[in-house]
This record gives structure tokens, sequence and C-alpha cells, in this order.
């Protein structure tokens, strides 16, 4: 959980508690605006006793690392692996998003989630403006949404990440490739092709993969939109669990 740590304090460390700043009246006893407890005599104005003010910074701090976690999984929010300096030119704004495909485990999606934390450092994400999807679990909602009415239409789904200015597809192809995958992720891919949306991409397969089994006009795409890097050096995984036998 410590490595969650660090990114998450700098993103926070601009966020300090916000009490209500009523000036003081003269008559009145200053008050923590939480608990009531009287404050020390230097306080200007209405605050948080020194106890509230770092449970509130405790509680910004839970919430900010809950939306990481909402996007980012847990694993990848990690701060000791260093962004590989190749890659270190999609943290400020860039022009071409990035294909990153390779065999399993070459750390793809560990490379996609350092470029969107390092992205959250230097202030170019943030809030509602980014995503990460894990396409095969989106393709499960999309297929979901024909069922349960009540929620997200799959329509409004696609355009919602359609049209989100920042966005990382994690494991594209590897959801069975029906005709509704295929017309969702031409659709998904062509919108943020046109209107120029930064967007990163993994997967196992290569764009000639993709082009001659899955569909050409989708690899077509990605290649007007993406930067193609191929990851290799092997898996890491197994790297990790031989290390560990040792
Ligand atoms: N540079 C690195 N140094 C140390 N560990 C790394 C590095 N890059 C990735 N890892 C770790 O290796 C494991 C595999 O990485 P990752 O999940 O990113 O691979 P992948 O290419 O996305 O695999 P898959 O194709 O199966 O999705 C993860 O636990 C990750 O944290
Ligand atoms: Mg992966
Ligand atoms: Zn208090």
């Amino acid at each position: 959980m410590s490595n969650i740590k660090k990114p998450i304090n700098e993103i926070i460390s601009n966020l300090s508690p916000t009490p209500d700043q009523s000036s003081r009246d003269s008559q009145e006893k200053l008050r923590c605006d939480r608990c009531r407890v009287d404050l020390p005599e230097d306080r200007k104005f209405n605050s948080y006793c020194d106890k509230c003010g770092d449970e509130r910074r405790r509680q910004i701090e839970a919430r900010s690392r809950i939306s990481l976690e909402r996007e980012i999984p847990p694993k990848f929010i990690r701060d000791d692996i260093p962004l590989e300096r190749r890659f270190k030119e999609y943290v400020p704004r860039c022009q071409r998003g990035l294909y990153l495909h390779g065999k399993t485990g070459t750390g793809k999606t560990q490379t996609a989630a350092l470029i969107a934390l390092e992205s959250i450092k230097a202030g170019r994400i943030k809030g509602e403006n980014w995503a990460f999807l894990n396409y095969p679990k989106f393709i499960m909602r999309l297929q979901a949404s024909f069922k349960d009415k009540t929620g997200e239409s799959a329509d409004d789904l696609l355009s919602r990440y359609a049209d989100i200015p920042y966005l990382i597809i994690d494991d594209l192809g590897a959801e069975k490739p029906t005709e509704f995958v295929r017309q969702s992720t031409y659709f998904l891919i062509n919108e943020r092709e046109m209107y120029e949306r930064f967007t990163i991409i993994t997967s196992n397969f290569s764009l000639k993969y993709l082009d001659e089994n899955i569909d050409p006009r989708i690899a077509s795409r990605i290649a007007g939109m993406a930067d193609i890097v191929e990851m290799g050096g092997g898996d890491k995984r197994l790297l990790k669990s031989t290390q560990k036998r040792d």
C-alpha cells in the first residue's frame, strides 16, 4: 500500500482544508468549525482545530486515493518502477497517442499506468477528464447494458469514452471479436481518431495482426492516431516468481 502514498500525497499537497472563513466577531470566542472546541488566540478566522484539520486532510487523501484506484488498478499505482525514458514524451501534452503491444507480462499496462500517474503529477490530467479502461471489462459492461435498461445505455457508455479527452484502453483484443465488439471498437476508435483525442492502447496483438485478423478499419485508425511501440524483454511476472523462489 505504501507504493501509492507518494503520488497521492503529491496530488493532494495543494489541497488544504477549506473551512468557512467568516471573520472573527470580537465578542465571540473562536471555535473549531467542526467540533466547536476553542481555538488558539492567534487564529484570525474561523477554522478547524489541529485535530479536525488533520482529520479533514486524511479524508481528502482517502477520497483522492479512491478516485485514483477507481481508474487505475491499485497494483499498478507505484513509484518504485521508473517510467522508461522513451515514454517520457507522452507525459506533456503530445500530439500522438501510443499503441503498446507485445507479449504477456512485458510491462504494457504498467507503462500506461506510469504515464498516467506522471501526467497527473504534471497537472496534465485531473478529475473527470481522463479514464483507464480495462477493455474486456468495458465490453462486458456494454453487453450488460442491453439487459439492464435502468443504467447507462451502450450508446451513452460508448459516447462517454469516445469524448473523454484522455483515455487508456488496456488489453484491446483480449475479448472475443464478435460483430458487436468490432462495431463498438470501431465507433470508439474512429471517434477518438477524428477528434484527435489522446489515447494510449495496450494489446497483445501487433497492428498487423489486428489488420489481418480483427478489423482493418480499426488498425488503420490506430496507425493514424498513435505511435506504435513493441514492448520486449520477456515476461516480468515469470521473472518475479523465479526471483521469489531463489
Ligand atoms: N520496469 C519494470 N520493472 C519491474 N517490474 C515491472 C516493470 N514493468 C512491469 N513490471 C511488473 O511486471 C508485471 C507485469 O506487467 P504488466 O501487467 O504491465 O504486463 P503486460 O504487458 O500488461 O501483460 P499482459 O499482456 O498480460 O496484460 C506487473 O506486476 C508489473 O508491475
Ligand atoms: Mg496488461
Ligand atoms: Zn475541531
